[in-house]
């Protein structure tokens, strides 16, 4: 499995007691499962050949390793366990990342990318529990079994493409790199920021590919039941239904790969990238809102239309959707950005379970809150999110905020102010 690097670093002193370390040559001992766990519910195995230790020790030096100590039921083992790297390589995703980018700009492939992770992602069934038999996005579309598949045409041309940049980064896996390379693509293209997590476990042989069928067709006799039918299996609703759609904003249908669409159009013609193709829209490498204003005014003929395209607006419960995107192009990055994300997870198996994010900011952080507290703060030390609170909540009782002055109670001041002169009066008066 790509980058799965368990391994064990003995202190010297296991090195030279046991017989399991007793050879000359010094050997790394891998273990499995890779949590924290005592001996007797270990295997041990070795690593025999020289490229299974250079990995290991390429893995030792990545800086997103846990270490833990491993305990025998007599005590401390004496030895320092590197429980795991992760399934990819933090650090290395972020460069692959600046690969990818560098690779849009040239080949203008972003639509291809994009195309690329969602029939990774999409052939989940969340009714299969099992792991890879539910599919999902789990890297088995870079076997040619399943690059055969119908609905994959072409996509070879994009694992083409990104295998240099898989070559280069020894320890990210397929999955996580299709799931980059799209999201990367669609924030290129101008598209939102997703909010993705990374980790994904790969498949290892081509048996553990998804049968043919799970993706959807573009011209079933009833579209919108079919979308239901194959997005459901996902676990995806009709709102995201119709914001994924909405990724026909970028690329081109060419008949030679799915049998729809034009040879070439005004719009296609003349590339960038190869040539030809008929586009859902005008500007095809520009991530926005446009697929869902073309659809709905059919305006030119030389703009695609699938019949499940057409369904958007057919269909009354995708047209609400539909017909909001069209207008609002914040509303359609938000819920795509969404969307998005979840289809990327569709499936995966994560190591770490929870994920990781690539961003500097956490995957999904809020907008830290402005907070002004110079009044109660002795300008020593930052006071506690519960101080906070409460003081936020003080202000809030009588209608202000810590982050602005109390508004003045005009009104009440001049008042008080008469009320004093007239004191002041009847004081000298007497
Ligand atoms: C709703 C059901 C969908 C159907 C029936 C469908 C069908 C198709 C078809 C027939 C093509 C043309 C392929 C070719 O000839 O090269 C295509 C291309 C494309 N699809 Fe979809 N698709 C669907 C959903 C999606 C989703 C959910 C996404 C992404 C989130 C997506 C992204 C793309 C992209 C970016 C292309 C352009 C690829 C290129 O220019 O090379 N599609 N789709």
């Amino acid at each position: 499995m790509a980058a799965n690097c368990s391994s064990l670093t003995p202190s010297p002193m296991a090195l030279s007691g046991g017989s399991a370390t007793s050879s000359a040559t010094p050997r790394l001992l891998s273990l499995s499962p890779t949590t924290t766990a005592r001996p007797s519910s270990l295997s041990f195995h070795f690593l025999s050949s020289s490229s299974s230790v250079a990995a290991s020790l390429k893995c030792l030096k990545l800086s997103h390793q846990k270490r833990t100590k491993l305990y025998s039921s007599g005590g401390d083992f004496g030895a320092v366990v590197t429980t795991k790297c992760f399934a990819s390589n933090p650090d290395q995703l972020k460069s692959a990342r600046e690969d990818i980018k560098e690779l849009l700009k040239t080949t203008y492939c972003h639509p291809i990318m994009v195309r690329l992770g969602w029939h990774d992602a999409g052939t989940y069934n969340k009714n299969i529990e099992e792991w890879p038999q539910r599919g999902g996005a789990n890297g088995s579309l870079r076997f040619e079994v399943e690059q055969k598949h119908a609905a994959n045409a072409g996509l070879v041309n994009a694992l083409k493409l990104l295998q240099p940049i898989k070559d280069k980064y020894a320890t990210i896996t397929y999955a996580d790199l299709f799931q980059l390379a799209s999201a990367t693509a669609i924030e290129e293209a101008g598209g939102p920021k997703i909010p993705m997590k990374y980790g994904r476990v790969d498949v290892s042989t081509p048996d553990q590919c998804p049968e043919e069928g799970r993706l959807p067709d573009a011209g079933p006799p009833s579209p919108a039941s079919h979308l239901r039918d194959v997005f459901y299996r996902m676990g995806l609703n009709d709102k995201e239904i119709v914001a994924l759609s909405g990724a026909h904003t970028l690329g081109r249908s060419r008949p030679e790969r799915s049998g729809w669409g034009k040879p070439e159009t005004k719009y296609t013609k003349e590339g960038p990238g190869a040539p030809g193709g008929q586009s859902w829209t005008e500007k095809w490498l520009k991530f926005d809102n446009s697929y869902f204003k073309d659809i709905k005014e059919r305006r030119d003929e030389d703009l695609l239309v699938l019949p499940t395209d057409a369904a958007l607006f057919d269909d009354p419960s995708f047209k609400v959707f539909a017909e909001k995107y069209a207008e609002d192009e914040k509303a359609f990055f938000d819920d795509y950005a969404e969307a998005h994300a979840k289809l990327s997870n569709l499936g995966a198996k994560f190591d770490p379970t929870e994920g990781f994010s690539i961003n500097d900011e956490p995957a999904a952080a809020a907008v830290p809150e402005k907070f002004v507290a110079a009044k109660y703060s002795s300008g020593k030390r930052e006071l506690s999110d519960n101080m906070k609170q409460k003081i936020r909540a003080e202000y809030e009782a009588v209608g202000g905020s810590p982050d602005k002055p109390l508004q003045s109670n005009y009104f009440l001041n001049i008042i008080i102010v008469i009320a004093v002169l007239a004191l002041l009066t009847s004081l000298l008066g007497n």
